[in-house]
C-alpha cells in the first residue's frame, strides 16, 4: 500500500527522472565517440606534420597492412620446475644399458646387478620376452623386455627406448652385453674425465683397422650421438647387412652422425680383456693379476660362469679399497711436507691429519664434555645420573677400541710389551668429527714391570648419507580421534573450542571423531540425561555451522562392559586398542589418523608436521609433548602454557599421542593380535586381557605404551619417529593412583602412576623450595 501511495503521489517526478535516465544512456555513447573521433584527428594531423617536416628517405616506416594486429603467441606464464638440475638442464652422468636375453636374465643379468647396480646412477636391462619367464619375481629395477626376438634388432630397440625415455636425463650412454664383466670404478673413472663433449663413439675397435667398436668390450656414447640417432634408426633398421650387432650399430651411427670407433680420447684410454673362452677365472686369476692390460681393462669376458662376476668383483674392488687407502696415505703425507713448510699450518695441523678439527667451542656452554668410563659403567652420562651402566653397544664400542689400542701398541714395541688390564677412559663426542677416545691402559715389559700407557684413539665419521624419504604433501587430511570419559567432558567441551578456532575457522583439511566411553550404570545414549548430551549438541551445532566447509565432528559410542565381573583395571590401559579397532572401521585403508586427548592445546604448526611426519607405509609419528606442571606449584595463573622450564617440560612418558595410517595400523594391530585380541564389537573389550599374564612382567609394556608399542615392536618395517613437539601443549591434570591387585603387573602399574604423577609435578627447584618450605613451617 505504501509503495502504490508514493507512486502517485510522485507520478510526475518518477517520470521525469526515467526519461533522464534514458536520454542519458542515448547520449553518453555518442558523446564518447565523439571525444574518441577528437584525438584520434589530433594524432593524425600530428604525424602529418612530423613527415612534412623531416622527409627523409630512411625513415622507418611501418606498414600495417595485413599485418594481425595483436601478438599471435600468448606469453605464457612460466612454470619453475621442481628441481634447479631440470631448469638448468643438468644431466646425470651415465646410464648403463646391458643387453641381456631371457635365458640369461637369471644368470648373468643378476651378476651385473650385484655388481654394478648400486654404484651407478641408472641401469636397465634390455631382453626379449618369454613366457616360462616371471619378470616381477626376478626383483630386479627397469628391466626393459621387447615382443620382437629378432637379436639383430635389439640394439635398435634398446635406443628407440633410451632416445625416448633418457635423452634428456644423462650424459653418456654406456651399451655392453651382458657377458661381460664391467669394472665400474675404472669406467665411471674415465667418463669423469672427459668431458662432456660433441659426439663421442668411445670403445674398443673390433679390429686394428675396423671403424666400429665391439659390443662385448662395452661402447660409451655421448649424449649427442644418441640425439643424432633419433632420426635414423629407420634407416638403420632397412639397411641392416650383418648379423654382427657390432658392426650394425658402428654402421648406424657412422650413417647418423659421421663418427668412427675411437679408444682414446683427452688422454683416456679404452680398453677390455679378451679371456680364454673355457678359462678358470679362479685358477688364473694369480696370472692375470700381474697384467696391467688385465688390471686396466673396463671390461672383461665373455663370463661363461656367473661365480666369475663375482670371483672378478672380489678382486676389483679389493684392489680399488688398496688404492684408496694408497691415496689416503700419500695425502696425508703430502700434508705433512706442506705444513713443514709453513710453521702457521704446523700449529694448526689436526690429529689425525686430514680429518675434522673437531668444534671450536665460542663460550664456556658450547664446551663438549669428556665423559669418564670404566669398564663396567660410565660416569655422568647426563645430568641426572652419576653412575650407569654400559649399555651392550657401547660396551662392544669399548671393547673395539682397546682391542686396537692393544694392537697398535704391540706393533709399536713389537711384542716388548704385554697387555695388563684397562684402567680408565675418556671419551667425547663431537658431531663434526666423531668419537675421541683417552684409555689408560697398564702393561707388562719383558723384566715384568707394570708400565702405564695413555693413548687417544679417533673414530672419524664416515662418508654422510641422505637418508631417501617418500615424498609427502601438506594436503592430507587429518582424522582426529578423541576419545572421552565421564571425567573429561569439560575438557573435551574446551578441546572443540579450540578444535573451531585452529581447523575450522582456518579451513584446515581435518575431521574430529569423537570416541564416547559409556559406563554402564550412567543414563546412556537414549535417555533424556545423557552424559555426553552437551558434546552432541555443541558437536551438532558446529557441523551445522559449518557444513558449507564439509568440515563435520561425529561420535561413535561405547559401551564399556564394566558391569561384568570380568572388568579389571588393567582392561583400562588397553581401551586405545578397543577405540582404534572400533573407530578405524569408519575410515577408509589410506586415511591419515591421529590418536590424541582432550588435554591438549594444538597449534596449526603441529598439525602440518604430523602431515609430514607420518608416511605410508614407512613411519608413524609419537609427539613428546609440552606438560604443564602443576599450576599449585608453579603459581603460573595463565590459561595458555608458554615454552618455559618453570612452567612445564617435555614428557618423554607421554604416549597419548599417535598418528598414523590406517592400513599400517591394520598390518601393525594384526601382528600383535595373538596377545590382544581384536575388538569386533562393545563385549569384545572383555577379551583384551585374555593373554595378559598378571605374574609375567613383559607384559607392563604393552600396558603402559599401548600404541606406541605395538608399532615399536610389531611393525618392523616402519619407522617409529618420536620427537619433541613444541606446539602439542598438555595441560596438568591431576592423576589419582589406586592400588589394585597384588599380582607383579598390578604392583607394576601402581608404581609408574605414582612415578608419572610426580614425574610431573614441577620443576627440581620448585619442588626443593616447597619441601624447605614445609620443613621450615614443621620444626
Ligand atoms: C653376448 O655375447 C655372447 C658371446 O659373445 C653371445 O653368445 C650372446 O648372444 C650375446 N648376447 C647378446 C644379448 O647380444
Ligand atoms: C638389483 O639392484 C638393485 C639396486 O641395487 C637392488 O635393489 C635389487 O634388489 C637387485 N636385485 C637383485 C635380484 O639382486
Ligand atoms: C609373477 O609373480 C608375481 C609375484 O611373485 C605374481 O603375483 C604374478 O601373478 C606372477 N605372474 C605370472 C604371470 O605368473
Ligand atoms: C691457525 O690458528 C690460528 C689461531 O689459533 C689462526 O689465527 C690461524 O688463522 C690459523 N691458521 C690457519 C692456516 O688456519
Ligand atoms: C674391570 O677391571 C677390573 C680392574 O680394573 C677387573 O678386576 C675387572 O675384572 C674388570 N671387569 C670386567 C668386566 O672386565
Ligand atoms: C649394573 O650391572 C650390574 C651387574 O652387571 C648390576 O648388579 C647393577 O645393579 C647394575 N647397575 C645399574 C645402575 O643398573
Ligand atoms: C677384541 O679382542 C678379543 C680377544 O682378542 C676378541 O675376543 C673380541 O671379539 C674382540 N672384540 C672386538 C669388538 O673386536
Ligand atoms: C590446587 O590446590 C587446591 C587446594 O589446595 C585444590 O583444590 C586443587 O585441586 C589443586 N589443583 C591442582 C591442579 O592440583
Ligand atoms: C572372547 O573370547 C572367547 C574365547 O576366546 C569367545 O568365545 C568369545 O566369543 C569372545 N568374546 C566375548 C565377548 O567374550
Amino acid at each position: 500500500m505504501i509503495i502504490i501511495n508514493f507512486i502517485r503521489q510522485n507520478t510526475y517526478f518518477l517520470l521525469g527522472l526515467i526519461i533522464g535516465l534514458l536520454t542519458s544512456l542515448v547520449f553518453i555513447p555518442l558523446l564518447e565517440n565523439d571525444s574518441k573521433l577528437s584525438v584520434l584527428n589530433e594524432n593524425s594531423y600530428g604525424e602529418q606534420k612530423v613527415i612534412h617536416k623531416v622527409k627523409d628517405d630512411y625513415e622507418p616506416q611501418i606498414n600495417l597492412a595485413g599485418k594481425p594486429l595483436k601478438a599471435q603467441k600468448v606469453p605464457q606464464s612460466f612454470v619453475r620446475p621442481r628441481y634447479f638440475s631440470t631448469e638448468l638442464g643438468i644431466k646425470e652422468k651415465l646410464l648403463v644399458s646391458v643387453l641381456s636375453s631371457s635365458t640369461s636374465i637369471e644368470s648373468n643379468a643378476i651378476a651385473i646387478n650385484k655388481t654394478v647396480a648400486h654404484l651407478t646412477e641408472k641401469i636397465i636391462y634390455f631382453m626379449d620376452t618369454s613366457t616360462k619367464l616371471n619378470i616381477s619375481k626376478l626383483n630386479m629395477p627397469d628391466i626393459v623386455a621387447f615382443i620382437d626376438s629378432r637379436h639383430i634388432l635389439k640394439p635398435f630397440h634398446m635406443f628407440k627406448y633410451l632416445i625416448d625415455n633418457y635423452l634428456q636425463e644423462f650424459d653418456y650412454f654406456f651399451i655392453v652385453n651382458d657377458s661381460s664383466y664391467i669394472n665400474f670404478r675404472k669406467l665411471y673413472n674415465i667418463v669423469r674425465k672427459i668431458s662432456v663433449r660433441e659426439n663421442l663413439y668411445y670403445g674398443e675397435k673390433i679390429d686394428k683397422n675396423s671403424l666400429y667398436c665391439n659390443l662385448n668390450a662395452g661402447i660409451l656414447l655421448s649424449n649427442s650421438i644418441l640425439k643424432s640417432l633419433a632420426n635414423n634408426i629407420d634407416w638403420c633398421i632397412k639397411n641392416i647387412d650383418s648379423d654382427s650387432n657390432d658392426i650394425n650399430i658402428g654402421r648406424c651411427i657412422l650413417h647418423a652422425a659421421n663418427v668412427q670407433c675411437i679408444s682414446d680420447s683427452m688422454g683416456q684410454s679404452y680398453s677390455s680383456f679378451n679371456i680364454f673362452h673355457n678359462s678358470n677365472v679362479n685358477y688364473e686369476l694369480q696370472y692375470l693379476r700381474k697384467q696391467p692390460l688385465f688390471n686396466n681393462a673396463v671390461t672383461i669376458y665373455p663370463i661363461i660362469k656367473e661365480d666369475y662376476f663375482y670371483i672378478l668383483h672380489t678382486y676389483f674392488t679389493k684392489k680399488g679399497l688398496e688404492s684408496d687407502l694408497g691415496t689416503i696415505k700419500e695425502l696425508k703425507k703430502t700434508i705433512e711436507k706442506t705444513s713443514g713448510k709453513y710453521p702457521d699450518l704446523l700449529r694448526n695441523l689436526t690429529w689425525p691429519i686430514g680429518e675434522q678439527p673437531g668444534n671450536v667451542p665460542l663460550t664456556r656452554f658450547d664446551i663438549l664434555p669428556w665423559k669418564y668410563f670404566t669398564n663396567t659403567s660410565l660416569y655422568l652420562r647426563d645430568e641426572f645420573t652419576t653412575v650407569s651402566n654400559h649399555t651392550d653397544v657401547e660396551l662392544k664400542d669399548i671393547q673395539y677400541v682397546l682391542n686396537h689400542s692393544v694392537e697398535f701398541i704391540n706393533n709399536k714395541y713389537s711384542g716388548m710389551l704385554k697387555f695388563e688390564q684397562f684402567i680408565s677412559g675418556y671419551k667425547k663426542i663431537d658431531l663434526s668429527r666423531g668419537m675421541d677416545y683417552i684409555l689408560h691402559l697398564d702393561f707388562r715389559n719383558l723384566k715384568n714391570e707394570l708400565v702405564s700407557k695413555r693413548i687417544q684413539v679417533c673414530k672419524p665419521l664416515g662418508k654422510i648419507d641422505i637418508l631417501k624419504i617418500p615424498y609427502v604433501t601438506e594436503n592430507t587430511r587429518i582424522n582426529i580421534i578423541l576419545p572421552v570419559q565421564l571425567r573429561d567432558v569439560d575438557s573435551a567441551l574446551h578441546y572443540l573450542q579450540q578444535y573451531k578456532k585452529i581447523c575450522m575457522d582456518k579451513k584446515e583439511k581435518s575431521f574430529l571423531m569423537l570416541v564416547l566411553l559409556y559406563e554402564p550404570h550412567l543414563p546412556g545414549k537414549d535417555s533424556k540425561h545423557d552424559i555426553f548430551k552437551k558434546l552432541k549438541d555443541k558437536a551438532l551445532s558446529l557441523s551445522k555451522d559449518f557444513k558449507r566447509d564439509n568440515h563435520k565432528i561425529t561420535w561413535l559410542s561405547i559401551k564399556l562392559p564394566k558391569n561384568s565381573n570380568r572388568y579389571t583395571h588393567v582392561h583400562d590401559h588397553l581401551l586405545n586398542f578397543a577405540i582404534l579397532d572400533l573407530a578405524l572401521k569408519k575410515f577408509s585403508v589410506d586415511s591419515l589418523i591421529f590418536l590424541t586427548n582432550s588435554y591438549t592445546e594444538v597449534y596449526n604448526d603441529f598439525l602440518n608436521r604430523i602431515r609430514m611426519n607420518t608416511i605410508q607405509g614407512y613411519q608413524v609419528f609419537s609427539p613428546i609433548p609440552f606438560s604443564e606442571y602443576s599450576p599449585n606449584i608453579t603459581q603460573h595463573k595463565s590459561a595458555t602454557i608458554d615454552i618455559n622450564k618453570n612452567i612445564g617440560h617435555f614428557n618423554v612418558y607421554n604416549h597419548d599421542h599417535i598418528s598414523f595410517y590406517v592400513k599400517d595400523y591394520m598390518i601393525a594391530r594384526n601382528n600383535i593380535a595373538h596377545d590382544i585380541p581384536q575388538v569386533h564389537k562393545d563385549k569384545d573389550i572383555l577379551n583384551l586381557t585374555q593373554h595378559i599374564n598378571l605374574y609375567e612382567s613383559k607384559h607392563f609394556d604393552v600396558l603402559s605404551e599401548n600404541i606406541v608399542y605395538m608399532f615399536r615392536v610389531h611393525a618392523p618395517t616402519l619407522h617409529l619417529l618420536k620427537g619433541t613437539e613444541p606446539n602439542l601443549r598438555v595441560y596438568y591434570s591431576h592423576i589419582t593412583c589406586t592400588k589394585q591387585g597384588h599380582d607383579i603387573i598390578s604392583k607394576e602399574l601402581y608404581e609408574r602412576c605414582v612415578f608419572l604423577r610426580n614425574y610431573n609435578l614441577g620443576s627440581r627447584s620448585q619442588l626443593s623450595k616447597i619441601v624447605l618450605q614445609y620443613i621450615s613451617k614443621v620444626f
